[in-house]
């Protein structure tokens, strides 16, 4: 008989509001006493039909993982779980956990991760539920799960003494067995399935020099065994290879700003044909070619126009979604190829009813976050490996496939500024002043052209009938042209502002301006009008994509 200890506490949630992905603060907070405890309390009371089910548990390594494995398998016991599944040294991507729940028929999984946030003692930690279709629970759930921390007077755990993670094995505790398996080859498995791998391998070893940047975080043992084990390449073509708990104090962002060595290598120093960059637990990418960044909603549309070149979507696809304040790039695709386009809110939960229902196939977000239906996350690896699968077919360089697309196709000029945490108020005053000018600037002119819409972005599920509302500010003029302004809500210190520009040009204008030349006017005017850069006290945006 395994003992059940009932811990009680003094409730540490009394306002404490998870956010979109779950909950996120700082490490410090997690290691308060019961903190971890009677989150993951509230998520086993939340889901039905716990007891005896399986139930995936990993992280992306950051400090605090292995303590918060051990804990949450003591809580699993404690709820008789059926069967734990912990990969070794309790490190799986988002992506591959997401794969395994599904293939697991688990019930869910809890991710240990702060995505790209910073790690260490001094940055932070985060638990996210996924759910049995493999995607990040809905508001529903969440709702739930919030309600019930704030109530919670105790938990249960056993206080077993678990097994190390560091070897494969199955243990069993009472009525759960505990099972330690091996991380990366399912999901490896799975991008054998949906990639030609020789055929990309062929293409890398001929003249075409591959650079992955794993930024010292989760999909460093994923590449490795992609592209060094299967592929045959050299060890060295994976930089920051090796998982650590403070990412090596590298932000574990893909993008220009904290990934800039990688972008030094391929923007300044041209030295290699291809590179990319993954996020702290896998889920984002970043694409780079030899002086030439592909912005992420291009990606998204690249990759929709060339299904045919990978055989995991040779058949074609179903439809594409793309968040709000992704580019409209991908909407001129899916026209072409006469497929269904949905816009959705911000956050990858919004793709999961439309994946499920087969209405998309294909999905993404100008946040570095690109997938498909093969799981129901963002994948950085698959965005990664789908590009260098159309170039093999192509046989072309990076900027000679997105040159070509905006010569077919046309570009949306895009950008998004971020101001970083900044003070909360200044924040909600920027944001509250938009608002409540929206119905005074439909019919004006801004930027040289007339509001069009004006609005806060709602959407109506079309699977579930649930509407979303407050998603977004945003304006959109007569040429079609799109400012939007949004607050985050996964940052944890004060409060981070989005700004985000579009701008279309077709074929026959100048397609190789410099984006923030080409979005200047709407940069100006909202600036303006919103006096950002004087209440923010800052001159630049902190990142600018
Ligand atoms: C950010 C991104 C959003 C993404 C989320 C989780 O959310 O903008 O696209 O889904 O991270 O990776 P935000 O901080 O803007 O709320
Ligand atoms: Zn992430």
């Amino acid at each position: 008989m395994t003992e059940v200890n009932i811990v009680n506490i003094d409730n540490p949630f009394q306002d404490q509001k998870p956010g979109t992905s779950g909950l996120r603060k700082s490490t410090l907070k997690f290691q308060e006493e019961h903190y971890l405890e009677i989150f993951i309390e509230a998520i086993f009371n939340s889901l039905k039909d716990l007891r005896g089910s399986t139930l995936i548990v990993g992280g992306d390594g950051r400090y605090g993982n292995f303590d918060a494995i051990k804990k949450i398998i003591q809580i699993c016991v404690a709820h008789k779980i059926g069967k734990v599944i912990v990969p070794k040294n309790g490190l799986l991507s988002t992506p591959a956990t997401s794969h395994l729940i599904r293939i697991k028929k688990a019930i869910g999984g809890i991710i240990l991760s702060a995505s790209h946030n910073p790690g260490g003692i001094e940055g932070d930690f985060g638990v996210k539920l996924n759910i049995s279709n493999g995607g990040p629970a809905p508001e529903s759930i969440t709702n739930q799960i919030f309600q019930c921390s704030q109530s919670l007077k105790s938990y249960k755990i056993s206080k077993i003494k678990t097994p190390e993670l560091d070897k494969l094995g199955i243990f069993t505790f009472g009525q759960t067995s505990v099972e330690i398996i091996d991380g990366v080859k399912d999901y490896s498995d799975l991008m054998e399935n949906i990639f030609d791998l020789d055929q990309i391998s062929d293409f890398l070893k001929k003249d075409f020099s591959l650079i992955f940047d794993a930024m010292n975080a989760v999909t460093g043992p994923y590449a490795t065994n992609i592209f060094v084990e299967k592929m045959g390449l050299a060890d060295s073509c994976v930089m920051n290879g090796v998982p650590l708990d403070d990412f090596g104090g590298l932000h574990p962002d893909p993008n220009l700003t904290y990934a800039s060595k990688l972008a030094d290598l391929l923007l300044i120093q041209k030295s290699y044909s291809f590179g990319a960059a993954c996020d702290g637990d896998g889920d984002r990418n970043m694409i780079l070619g030899k002086g030439c960044f592909v912005n992420p909603s291009d990606s998204l549309a690249v990759i929709t126009a060339n299904t045919n070149c990978v055989p995991g979507y040779k058949d074609g696809i179903a439809g594409v979604a793309r968040s709000m304040p992704t580019s409209s790039a991908v909407d001129f695709v899916a026209n072409a190829l006469n497929i269904p386009c949905f816009e959705t809110p911000t956050g990858w939960k919004f793709f999961g009813n439309l994946l499920d229902s087969n209405l998309i196939s294909i999905c993404g977000e100008e946040s570095f976050g690109t997938g498909s239906n093969h799981v129901r996350e963002k994948d950085g690896l698959w965005a990664v490996l789908y590009w260098l699968q159309i170039l093999a077919v192509k046989n072309c360089t990076v900027s000679e496939l997105i040159q070509k697309h905006w010569k077919q196709y046309g570009r949306n000029y895009y950008s998004r500024h971020d101001y970083e945490a900044i003070p909360s108020t200044i924040a909600n005053q920027i944001f509250g002043k938009l608002a409540s000018m929206l119905e005074h600037l439909k019919g004006n002119s801004f930027a040289g052209h007339l509001v069009k819409v004006a609005d806060n972005f709602s959407y109506l599920d079309p699977v579930d009938n649930s509407m979303s509302e407050n998603q977004g500010l945003r304006l959109v003029l007569d040429d079609n042209s799109r400012v939007i302004v949004r607050l985050s809500g996964t940052g944890t210190k004060g409060a981070t502002l989005r700004l985000y520009f579009e701008k279309f040009f077709n074929p026959q204008q100048n397609l190789s301006l410099n984006p923030q030349i080409a979005l200047k006017p709407l940069i100006n005017d909202l600036d303006a009008l919103l006096n950002i850069s004087k209440l923010t006290q800052m001159e630049n945006p902190t990142v600018i994509t």
